[in-house]
């Protein structure tokens, strides 16, 4: 169901003892919030970071995901680790699994199906390069990631995804895409949406902007009505960046 969210994608960063001082300093600082909010610490603290969070609002996600059950994939995460720690949302196709570790969209697509398969939400990023938009040729780079990450799932599975946009060009560069920009992307991919399922899959999903979002612009991109909400990257390793990011919606 569509709703507000702000999330935060800790990467690789913040060790067990500042873990605990970030997570402690947001839950204090928490405004009364319709908005959904969700941390993704690195895993080796991720059953601490559920742990401490287990009885407050906030949510806890992992940052990627195995699509193997188990077996010997070193160094990988399956998703039972994931729901034995009580953690049932992952964060899938991050440009830097991309970019860094070769995610192909076919493996992305894998992911997906398993986590999902798993009853664990899915927050699915996508977005161009700076050549692409340059060229003209971003609508159809994210038509493309969402066709070959998404489109095989069945009408129902659509439930438990959360889309992000996140431009590449605007991760961590403290460039941001323009609110109109944001919208003009959020209303494209509700109407490819509409186009592979229909209106109310489209209508019922939400979409995330992230790329430099931060607390002097997360409002007016809030406001606009394609964008429900944010991944936040360095601003939310930030305990006042990111809480007056979760007050901005
Ligand atoms: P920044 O907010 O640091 O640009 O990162 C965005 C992001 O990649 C969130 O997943």
């Amino acid at each position: 169901m569509r709703s507000k969210i702000v999330a935060g994608n800790w990467k690789m960063n913040k060790n067990l003892s500042e873990t605990k001082g970030l997570l402690g300093e947001i839950s204090d600082k928490l405004p009364d919030t319709e908005a959904e909010v969700i941390v993704a610490p690195t895993f080796v603290n991720l059953a601490e970071s559920a742990h401490i969070l287990e009885s407050s609002k906030i949510k806890v996600a992992a940052q990627n995901m195995h699509y193997a059950k188990n077996g010997a994939f070193t160094g990988e995460i399956s998703a039972d680790m994931l729901l034995n720690i009580n953690v049932d949302t992952v964060i899938i196709g991050h440009s830097e699994r991309r970019a860094y570790f070769g995610e192909t969209d076919e493996l992305l697509a894998k992911k997906v199906k398993a986590a999902l398969e798993n009853k664990i939400r899915v927050i699915f990023c996508f977005g161009e390069e700076l050549e692409e938009r340059k060229s003209g040729n971003h609508f159809n780079v994210v038509e493309s990631q969402l066709k070959n990450g998404l489109f095989e799932l069945p009408a129902d599975a659509w439930e438990q995804i959360i889309l992000a946009y996140e431009p590449v060009w605007a991760i961590g560069t403290g460039e941001t895409a323009s609110p109109e920009q944001a919208q003009e992307m959020h209303a494209f991919i509700r109407k490819t949406i509409t186009e592979a399922y229909d209106a109310s899959i489209a209508n019922e999903v939400s979409i995330l902007y992230g790329g430099s979002v931060k607390p002097s612009n997360a409002g007016e991109i809030f406001s606009k009505p394609d964008v429900d909400g944010g991944l936040i990257g360095g601003a939310a390793l930030v305990a006042d960046d990111f809480i007056a990011i979760v007050k901005a919606i």
